[in-house]
């Protein structure tokens, strides 16, 4: 691997091969997003606790203080909105001498697999882990399930996991679901856990988050389920010492209990989190 492409995967893998990622991307295709309106508020307090941000360069240039963040990896596709037609049709919205200008550490990108869109997102991603190569900048592979949530299955998962490794994504980010070993061992580079809507519980989220780095992730991309949380900083500590230090599900509820027991912050919570996920 070529010094800068290690440089940047150590940036944002620790050095004990374990990672936390906050992804605040969500209103690139979703808008204002409960508890995301006001995206420097959402992120300043859970900054200190996160390895990188998932960003788009508009959020990133607006809300992120450039003296004072942590790697970022930017979000580089869209075109689409939860209003429009289909998800699914996303292409690239940014340069990868754009990535550079802003100084990104990687850059993600959906996969749309199963789709109408299949061959174009695909297609998309190694047009981009061409450009990355070449300037030594990692890819995150994000593989996408639109609206169609049910799709989060090992079987699926694990195949698209696979497909976006072999098209040269250095990371890919996908979601936790039952019999996960499957998904990571048939995936060649590192995997990431991202969590969907918000689930009822905190420890649900801690559980499942225990349960895929016991199955082979090397951490999180993890976004509404942390800041959507009534008490959005005990939940990144709590989530952050089941990945960085071996805490269990009932360490990290207790983490969170400790934590929280300060004010909790304005805004209701959504009403959608019953049922969710
Ligand atoms: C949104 C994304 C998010 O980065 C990803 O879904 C993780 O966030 P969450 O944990 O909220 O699902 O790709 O487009």
């Amino acid at each position: 691997m070529d010094w800068g492409m290690a440089n940047r995967m150590a940036q944002l893998i620790q050095a004990d091969g374990h990672c936390l990622f906050l992804p605040i991307d969500h209103g690139y295709f979703q808008g204002p997003t409960h508890r995301l309106e006001e995206p420097s508020k959402t992120l300043e307090p859970l900054l200190p606790y996160a390895d990188a941000v998932f960003i788009t360069r508009g959020v990133l240039r607006s809300s992120v203080d450039p003296q004072n963040t942590k790697p970022i990896i930017l979000r580089v596709s869209g075109g689409t909105s939860v209003v429009g037609k289909d998800l699914a049709n996303e292409g690239l919205t940014t340069t990868m001498e754009e990535a550079i200008r802003l100084n990104a550490s990687a850059v993600g990108i959906s996969v749309f697999i199963g789709t109408e869109y299949e061959k174009e997102s695909l297609l998309n991603l190694a047009k981009l882990v061409d450009e990355g190569e070449k300037y030594g900048i990692p890819v995150m592979a994000v593989t996408a399930v639109g609206k169609e949530l049910e799709k989060r299955q090992a079987r699926y998962l694990a195949l698209c996991s696979r497909i976006a490794a072999e098209l040269g994504a250095r990371v890919v980010k996908t979601y936790w679901c039952e019999d996960f070993d499957r998904v990571t061992r048939g995936c060649p580079v590192p995997v990431v856990m991202a969590g969907g809507p918000q689930v009822d519980t905190e420890l649900e989220v801690f559980k499942f988050v225990h349960d895929g780095m016991k199955k082979g992730a090397i951490g999180v991309n993890l976004g509404r389920n942390i800041w959507q949380n009534d008490h959005p900083v005990a939940m990144i500590k709590a989530i952050r010492a089941i990945i960085h230090e071996n805490a269990t599900p009932a360490e990290a509820q207790k983490i969170y209990g400790s934590g929280k027991a300060g004010k909790s912050r304005a805004g209701k919570t959504h009403p959608s989190r019953k049922n969710a996920r």
